[in-house]
């Protein structure tokens, strides 16, 4: 990583795509996100474009992965008519009427460890949470739900690690021919759930074609949970090492939601997207050329002294933290309504239970996947 100019650099390899520029300050970062001739999908500049996986090939599968069309890997129109598909059951509204069923999933997962007095908070409750209210939402039957951590860690880590192909030992295959089956099923039995509703827009016709329906499920299931479950690894985190904000939190519930956004700021799940140029952008008068491609790290941003007073201070009581966690512009998170709501239950249920709860691992001890998530290995706790 070459500096170029003040917050822009210069990276001599983005995880295997080639040279890329790299912004970090807030106002780059926003301004990017929101400007239609940055666009998500590279395909169009990209030499590795499959449409189908016809050879079964791990690398031909790596590579349709990689490039599988989905609202996140498309510009309008199309990403405007794939959103539009389910993000009637994300509005708040939506997502509102399953707080009482999130609250009682947490209540459930505390229950099994209650008595133990420790736990280990990403296995036995971070990642069942969200998996499970995902898979509530698309009507994915609960036995079905262990299989999904061990495909998504696989081919992430296969997507990060170019030349390591052999990560993915088949788990692509199984995950998609999982899918196919579901969609089987769910065409036999079709519920109220968000995969029936995406079934009927197939079968409607000219809604969305076979590679989109098969994408856009998994990219519900892998972005309803890979994320969520860093949110609340983080967030914990910070909180145990911030005695005093976690005690304010305790104290005075109403800054619940003030604190799950600074917690996103502070520690978010997502620390970096990318973009390519549509044709020659100057930022600053450095000119980014048509077709290069530009990584906005979203944790420089949030980070960004200019932007945010004592960026590196965790405070719950931050006013209006209008933080990048989530992304920006047409590609804003369109889970965001629950991924809040999982984070505010999470984290009240976990203060409400266990008053007392402290870190069982020494913090240079703690390890993280590598990922452009933040995503930890684990995180001990006692209580
Ligand atoms: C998009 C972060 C939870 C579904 C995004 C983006 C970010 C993000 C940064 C924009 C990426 C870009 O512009 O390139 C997060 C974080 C979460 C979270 C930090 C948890 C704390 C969820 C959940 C869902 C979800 C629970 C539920 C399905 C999506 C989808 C998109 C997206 C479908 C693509 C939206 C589009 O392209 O229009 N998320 N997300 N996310 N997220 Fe989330």
């Amino acid at each position: 990583l070459t500096q170029h100019q003040e917050g822009l650099y210069r990276l001599d390899d983005f995880f295997g795509m080639g040279e890329a520029w790299v912004a970090f300050r807030y106002e780059d970062v926003s301004a990017i996100l929101k400007d239609p001739r940055f666009l998500s999908d590279r395909r169009k500049y990209s030499s590795q474009q499959k449409a189908s996986p016809q050879n079964n090939s791990v690398n031909e599968l790596l590579e349709w992965f990689k490039n599988m069309p989905n609202m996140l890997t498309v510009d309008p129109p199309d990403h405007t008519r794939l959103r539009r598909l389910v993000s009637k059951a994300f509005t708040p509204r939506m997502i509102e009427e399953l707080r009482p069923r999130i609250q009682h999933i947490a209540d459930e997962l505390l229950d099994k460890v209650a008595t133990q007095g420790k736990m280990e908070l990403i296995s036995d409750f971070a990642y069942p949470l969200p998996i499970i209210v995902i898979s509530e939402m698309l009507g994915i039957p609960s036995h079905h739900q262990a299989r999904f951590r061990e495909w998504t860690h696989k081919l992430a880590r296969a997507a990060l690690n170019p030349g390591q192909e052999s990560l993915v030992q088949g788990a692509l295959q199984e995950f998609i021919d999982y899918i196919q089956s579901l969609i089987s099923e769910k065409r036999e039995h079709p519920g109220s759930d968000v995969i029936s509703g995406l079934l009927q827009a197939y079968d409607e016709g000219d809604k969305l074609n076979e590679n989109e329906l098969l994408s856009t499920i998994w990219l519900l299931i892998t972005a309803g949970h890979e994320t969520t479950v860093n949110l609340i690894g983080n967030g914990t985190l910070a909180l145990l090492q911030h005695p005093e904000q976690m005690q304010l939190l305790q104290e005075d519930p109403t800054l619940l939601p003030a604190a799950v956004e600074e917690l996103l700021r502070y520690a978010g799940p997502v620390m970096i997207t990318s973009r390519v140029a549509d044709e020659d952008i100057e930022i600053h008068g450095t000119r980014i050329r048509k077709g290069e491609m530009i990584v906005v790290s979203l944790a420089g941003a949030d980070m960004d002294g200019s932007r945010f007073d004592e960026p590196e201070r965790l405070n719950i009581t931050r006013q209006e933290i209008d933080h990048l966690a989530l992304g920006r512009g047409i590609h804003l998170c369109l889970g965001a309504p629950l991924a809040r709501m999982e984070g505010q239950i999470a984290f009240s249920s976990l203060l409400r239970r266990f008053p007392n709860l402290r870190l069982d691992v020494k913090p240079e001890d703690l390890t993280y996947h590598y990922s452009t998530l933040r995503s930890l290995v684990s995180l001990p706790v006692r209580f």
